[in-house]
């Protein structure tokens, strides 16, 4: 998984997201704190944390990033990304970091807990959480299931105790994979991998182009 993550995130095609992200965080950390610190909780192999770093770099140099999983194999390829991130590899429910000490989190598609992120976070810092809406690689998902659910992720309910609600906004655009590889990469990256059934593989592996919509949900909250 963290191969084929790596692989096709790569491509470039999640680059307008990354972008979004970015720019989210950096304007509602206007002005940033100096030194502005940071954590990507539940970075994986670190696409996002890179390019996170990078726009620091030039808009707010002198900041710290962490990038945190509880996956070594995803860390290892995190690291070889940018020694100018600190990387840790540990669980999100108790990240081994001073409490009260980060201006801002990101939790990117990955597991969200709440009280362990208040707890690291100083009061008033922001948290931005990226989560799938209902249209998210659509095509991709009716090609595997008979039929398609059109949920999507409210994580509010699961924050409100900590965090109060900032901002919502939606990214939505479509991109076209041009072979078979790269659209068994993005299977390989999602969990729709393990539910997939042979047929449906044996019938993206024979698809030569596919275009994908990607729809995220960005939540930005502030601690309470
Ligand atoms: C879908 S991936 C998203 C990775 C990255 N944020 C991205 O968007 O490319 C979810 C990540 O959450 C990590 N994860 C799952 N449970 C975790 C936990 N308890 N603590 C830290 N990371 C966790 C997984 O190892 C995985 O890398």
């Amino acid at each position: 998984m963290v191969r084929a993550r790596h692989s096709f995130l790569e491509q470039g095609h999640y680059a307008p997201l990354s972008d979004h992200i970015n720019r989210l965080l950096l304007e509602s950390l206007n002005p940033a704190p100096k030194p502005l610190r940071l954590l990507d909780c539940g970075c994986g192999e670190g696409y996002y944390t890179d390019r996170l770093q990078h726009t620091l770099n030039d808009n707010a140099p002198g900041s710290d990033l962490i990038g945190l999983d509880i996956s070594k194999a995803a860390v290892r390829q995190a690291a070889k990304r940018n020694p100018a991130i600190t990387w840790i590899v540990a669980s999100s429910k108790s990240p081994p970091l001073a409490e009260h000490g980060l201006d801002g989190a990101l939790c990117l598609f990955a597991p969200l807990e709440s009280a362990a992120l208040h707890r690291v976070l100083k009061p008033g810092g922001l948290l931005l959480v990226a989560t799938t809406g209902p249209d998210h690689l659509l095509t991709l998902r009716e090609a595997i299931y008979p039929e398609v659910r059109r949920n999507a992720f409210n994580p509010t309910p699961q924050l409100e105790r900590h965090f109060s609600p900032v901002e919502q906004e939606q990214v939505q655009f479509d991109f076209t994979l041009e072979h078979s590889e790269a659209i068994l990469q993005l299977l390989a990256m999602t969990p729709h991998q393990w539910r997939a059934s042979a047929h449906a593989r044996q019938n993206l592996a024979n698809c030569q182009q596919l275009t994908i919509g990607v729809d995220v949900q960005l939540n930005l909250y502030q601690a309470r």
